[in-house]
């Protein structure tokens, strides 16, 4: 069985991918790539088909993570049906996935950073309106990287592997 794991923000060229890439690199890492699958998508499908923000692409590649071949995608009700952890990257993204969440979805639904430890913040800031220089987007890495060790942790023991 694969286990398989989505990211879910706004619009999907900023943090979802960001958590994406960032999820992907610590899975092969730590040699969980054939276990444990990830995808984004965001509650919004204006940028469907579009690449990562140049600033995403920078701040990741700046740690070592390339996103640059990541393309959107808007979340469907299909992704209930496939997806066993689906986590939202703020307060408003959850709802608006709870909102459209069919009945019976037997996955687990939440908010990423609820796994990052020693972070009291709860939301991913979404850093798209932010300026050229990206401070946000290295801010986004930071959280991304703490939560996405303590999610396969916690994937990892739920499954008792
Ligand atoms: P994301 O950031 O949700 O982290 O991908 C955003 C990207 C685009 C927009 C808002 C947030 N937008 O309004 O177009």
């Amino acid at each position: 069985m694969t286990i398989k794991v989505l990211f879910v923000c706004l619009g999907n060229i900023c943090r979802s991918p960001t958590a994406q890439g960032v999820f992907a690199k610590k899975l092969v890492d730590k040699n969980l790539k054939g276990m444990i699958q990830v995808d984004s998508a965001g509650t919004g499908d204006w940028h469907k088909g579009k690449a990562p923000d140049p600033r995403a692409i920078a701040a990741a590649s700046a740690k070592g993570y390339d996103i640059s071949g990541l393309r959107a995608r808007a979340v469907g009700l299909d992704d209930f049906n496939t997806f066993d952890f689906i986590m939202a990257m703020d307060h408003e993204n959850l709802a608006n996935l709870r909102a459209m969440c069919p009945t019976g979805f037997k996955g687990e639904m939440g908010l990423f950073l609820d796994y990052a430890e020693d972070i009291d913040e709860d939301e991913v800031p979404d850093p798209y309106y932010e300026d050229e220089k990206g401070q946000g987007f290295l801010r986004v890495l930071t959280l991304v990287e703490k939560a996405s060790a303590g999610l396969i942790t916690h994937i990892l023991r739920r499954h008792r592997l």
